[in-house]
């Protein structure tokens, strides 16, 4: 009977984890290319990624470390989202012309606006260096030891990898720890911005749409890669030319039905999808909670101030978006890993993984020794989440304590570098204090930390905020201390270094700042590095026991920043009982949320004016103009400005977001709910050539008609 449930959950398993997968490309044959074809896919392996000739992978490109985009044209046109150019275009702005607001279209090549310090970087080749590196590894040596062989084979093989001078190397682990890659990259550092839609489209939904469908946003930008006259990569001049790229994505202008075969290549960040029952339990239960909360007040004060003042409303709008981001999501997360019964399914696994494993010496202790690490780390990990949210992220003076912190520590430690840090330090509070309202902050301060004074685990308190009254010390503070006015920061940072420092540690601000870094660094973080150091060991073990124990199991290594393939088809979703959500949005779904002058729902006139001409040029489809899409492509943050590419290798579409209901899919991709959100190419080429009149792009790109004969 035992025997027959156990097989009956392990078949659910292992039917429940097909679909889904962040895959490397230089690793697609066989399983993959099967299953791709299986899905409507007429690529080979060798058409996505080949080291000897030109493939797919030579399009995508590492948008400024955080973002994906792509090459759209043999002249260097990168098209990436709107939010990963939002910085870019934000910092071209001023009342005259304000970008954000009205979009921006260069109209000649000469109108291409440099971008310092931006970069985008091409995967050149993957190698698998595992063999080399885990080679001669005595398990019996202890983790340090065994980290520092390894980091010594990782030295030499990067010493023995070719490369051209202009080239670098980048070594990741997969897996935990049981395979390495070594990738070499080219990094293009001339970085030019080309059009953005206004944030009335580019942004359409704001925070209400974000993670939702069904959805409306044109979420894209465009840039282009400059190089130098060898078509190399080269720091910004004006001698520089558009690069010349191994490959570019055509557009099809054909665009998407339900199941049409979809992959997603780009640069997905981090996903967690083999963590034991007892990590997901804490997560959902321990440390989303504070972390969700906490955001909540700060956005409820934040949100306050912005509707009352215009200023404030602008100084604060990428600030309140950024932390409404994950805010949003957590909550997301938490009900969708609720709702999909992750633990319980984790716990299933488990069962079988320990009746499969336990009489072998290596495996069968290692979820016990989980349960044991996941309640030892526990009160740290929450303890330091509270910091992170309440003194890192969300008060700002708290904020520009730890700055202060690293400044100090770092001229203690080199006297000589004063100068050169202090500024640094100044620079960056220049750009602080633009956007720092005190009145604003003092609010959140006194929330915030009277939450970390109640609500945090006491165990981890400084004496600090012990026996504090929260509201007397914000008052002394920010009316005292230098710490609330770039003026009054420069005055205090003025001086010797010897003055500086007394002055420093003199303003009350700084002080009880100082007092909350300090009690991170001595009582939180040492404590938990420690654990988890322990937990990523078992993690790579308990990696590599699963790997052996479903040998028949696909098994994806976790998102890590590198280039990865996902793939799926066009389809809607059931979201709860009695609703079902089609797989397209059109433009009928903007203006049935236009609501004139708001700031998140507002239409620009010109696109109402396109809407009721119906001049939708080639782009639209039986008089509709499609918008976004949805898909079964397993995505995570870092996907933002992937392609969306179709079964012959054209561009289709822009990935921008998932559906709230499948934001779990970090922890368990469950291919029932989760979706990634897009927007259809024809919208994009909609909107460069009926809405911005900007011709001259769409000449350059080379659009196909795939699906006709
Ligand atoms: N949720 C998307 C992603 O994680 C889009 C975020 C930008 N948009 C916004 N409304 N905050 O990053
Ligand atoms: N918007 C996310 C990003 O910036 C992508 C959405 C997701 O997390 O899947 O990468």
């Amino acid at each position: 009977m035992k025997i027959i449930k156990i097989l009956l959950l392990f078949l659910a398993f292992q039917l429940s984890a097909q679909q889904g997968g962040m895959w490397i490309p230089s690793l697609l044959k066989g399983m993959n290319e099967k299953e791709m074809k299986s899905l409507g896919s007429e690529l080979s392996a060798q058409d996505i990624y080949d080291v000897n000739h030109s493939s797919l992978k030579d399009a995508i490109v590492h948008f400024n470390g955080g973002c994906t985009s792509e090459i759209i044209s043999d002249s260097g046109l990168l098209l990436t989202n709107h939010h990963c150019g939002y910085g870019a275009i934000q910092s071209h702005s001023s009342v005259e012309h304000d970008y954000l607001q009205d979009g921006f279209w260069a109209k000649t090549i000469s109108e291409e606006l440099p971008n310092k310090g931006m970069v985008a970087t091409l995967i050149v080749r993957i190698d698998d260096i595992t063999k080399d590196v885990l080679k001669n590894i005595p398990a019996s040596a202890s983790i340090k030891e065994q980290q520092r062989l390894i980091d010594q084979h990782i030295a030499m093989a990067k010493e023995k990898a070719a490369k051209e001078a202009w080239q670098d190397l980048k070594v990741k682990s997969m897996y935990d720890g049981n395979q390495y890659l070594l990738f070499v990259t080219e990094t293009f550092k001339d970085i030019r911005l080309v059009g953005a839609p206004p944030t009335s489209i580019g942004k359409f939904g704001s925070d209400t749409d974000n993670w939702m469908w069904p959805r409306h946003t044109g979420d894209f930008s465009l840039f282009r890669i400059y190089a130098d006259k060898n078509n190399q990569p080269a720091e910004y001049s004006e001698e520089n030319v558009p690069y010349d790229p191994k490959h570019f994505l055509p557009v099809s202008l054909d665009g998407i039905s339900e199941n049409d075969f979809t992959l997603v290549f780009g640069f997905p960040g981090r996903t967690s999808e083999y963590l034991p029952a007892v990590a997901i339990d804490q997560i959902v239960h321990k440390l989303n909670p504070p972390k969700i909360k906490i955001r909540e007040e700060a956005l409820k004060i934040v949100d306050g101030y912005m509707r009352k003042d215009a200023k404030i409303k602008i100084q604060y709008a990428s600030k309140y978006a950024r932390i409404a981001n994950y805010w949003k999501k957590w909550i997301g997360e938490s009900q969708g890993l609720e709702r999909s019964k992750a633990i319980e399914k984790k716990k299933e696994l488990e069962a079988v993984f320990q009746e499969k494993n336990k009489n072998n010496a290596a495996y069968g202790n290692l979820l016990q020794e989980f349960e044991t690490l996941y309640t030892e780390i526990e009160e740290t990990a929450v303890a330091r989440d509270y910091w992170s949210e309440i003194v890192y992220r969300n008060v700002e003076l708290l904020n520009a304590s730890v700055r202060l912190y690293r400044f100090e520590n770092n001229v203690q430690k080199t006297p000589e570098a004063f100068e050169t840090e202090r500024s640094k330090i100044l620079n960056g509070f220049k750009g602080f204090y633009k956007n720092y309202n005190t009145t604003l902050d003092q609010e959140v301060f006194k929330k915030l930390v009277t939450i970390y004074k109640e609500e945090s685990p006491q165990s981890h308190l400084p004496s600090s905020l012990k026996n504090t009254d929260i509201a007397a010390l914000a008052e002394n503070i920010y009316s005292n201390s230098g710490l609330t006015h770039m003026d009054k920061m420069q005055t205090l940072l003025s001086g010797t270094q010897e003055e500086v420092l007394i002055k420093m540690n003199e303003d009350p601000g700084y002080q009880f700042g100082k007092s909350l870094v300090d009690n991170f660094y001595e009582a939180i973080n040492p404590k938990f590095q420690a654990l988890n150091l322990k937990i990523k060991a078992t993690q790579k073990v308990y990696m590599k026991a699963l790997m052996e124990t479903f040998p028949n199991e696909r098994f994806f290594p976790d998102a890590n920043g590198t280039l990865r393939v996902t793939y799926g088809q066009v389809k809607g979703y059931q979201p709860k009982d009695a609703v079902l959500y089609e797989s397209v949005s059109y433009l009928e779904g903007v203006m049935e949320k236009y609501q004139p002058g708001d700031y998140e729902f507002d239409v620009p006139e010109k696109l109402i004016e396109l809407y009721k001409k119906k001049d939708f040029g080639d782009y639209g489809i039986n008089g509709k103009m499609p918008v976004n899409f949805i898909g079964t492509n397993h995505t995570t943050g870092g996907n933002s400005g992937s392609p969306v590419i179709d079964a012959k290798g054209n561009l289709i579409g822009l990935n921008f977001d998932r559906v709230w209901e499948g934001t779990m899919s970090d922890y368990n991709y469950d291919p029932e709910i989760c979706r990634n959100i897009m927007v259809d190419a024809r919208y994009i080429l909609f909107i460069i050539d009926k809405y911005a009149d900007s011709q001259r792009l769409i000449d350059e790109m080379k659009l196909v008609h795939p699906k006709k004969k």
